[in-house]
């Protein structure tokens, strides 16, 4: 199965992505993680992807295209993936399929994800992240009494791209460039959208459900 997930930031991509991914026994590709690990490795593209992560901007098309490029080359992604993150506008979306049908592959599903404004800015004021394992937690919704995981014992944080003027302006990002890739994919025939309102295991219900039918 090669399935993307779109959805405004907050939506629960992450969250879900995770049980999704474990669920159907394949590699989880989330751009915004593999960008922040960059950027806590100090590495050239860390420290490039930052100055644009930290306006709640998109990273450019080439960087991040190259970037996903060498992960679906990877061994663990031949037999399907799932994106979280990617792609974000339709030019990406563009040259995802094309690079998939250069290798004989196509997208199976597009599940969008539908929550409004006033939740997304409530979820993304409480996240926090593992340091370790990067399991996602809130801490009013988790009912989190200290910084530390619940799953591994490591130390939470907060993402630096959650302050809220950072939050109001990914809405706008999400809205005039990555929202047009609903109709996209709708006129390709694989757009799902799940409610994701509501707790986490009934959303992730929703999610299997919708993909079931697209199971091979
Ligand atoms: P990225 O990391 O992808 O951020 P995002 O799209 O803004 O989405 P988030 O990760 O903020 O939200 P999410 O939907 O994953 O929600 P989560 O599950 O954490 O991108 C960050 C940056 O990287 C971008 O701004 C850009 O600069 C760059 N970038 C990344 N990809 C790029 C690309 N393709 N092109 C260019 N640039 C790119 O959930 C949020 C909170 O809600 C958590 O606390 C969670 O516990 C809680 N929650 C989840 N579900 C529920 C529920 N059902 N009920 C209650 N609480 C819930
Ligand atoms: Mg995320």
């Amino acid at each position: 199965m090669r399935l993307v997930l779109v959805g405004p930031p907050g939506a629960g991509k992450g969250t879900q992505a995770q049980f999704i991914a474990s669920n159907l026994s394949i590699p989880k590709i989330s751009t915004g993680d593999i960008f922040r690990a960059n950027v806590s490795g100090g590495t050239e593209l860390g420290k490039l992807a930052k100055t644009y992560m930290d306006r709640g901007d998109l990273v450019p098309d080439e960087v991040t295209i190259a970037m996903v490029r060498d992960r679906l080359s990877e061994d663990d992604a031949q037999d399907g993936f799932l994106l979280d993150g990617f792609p974000r506008n339709v030019p990406q979306a563009e040259i995802l399929k094309k690079m998939l049908a250069d290798w004989g592959q196509a997208l199976d599903l597009v599940l969008e994800l539908v929550v409004d404004d006033d939740e997304v800015v409530r979820r993304l004021a409480g996240r926090r992240t593992c340091s370790q394992c990067g399991r996602i937690w809130h801490v009013e919704f988790d009912d989190k009494q200290d910084d530390l995981c619940d799953a591994c014992g490591g130390t939470l944080f907060q993402r630096d791209d959650d302050k809220e003027e950072t939050v109001r302006h990914r809405l706008e990002v999400y809205q005039e460039q990555t929202a047009p890739l609903i109709n996209f994919y709708a006129d390709e025939g694989i757009l799902v959208g799940v409610d994701a309102t509501g707790p986490v295991e009934e959303v992730t219900q929703r999610a299997m459900d919708a993909i079931r039918p697209f199971l091979g």
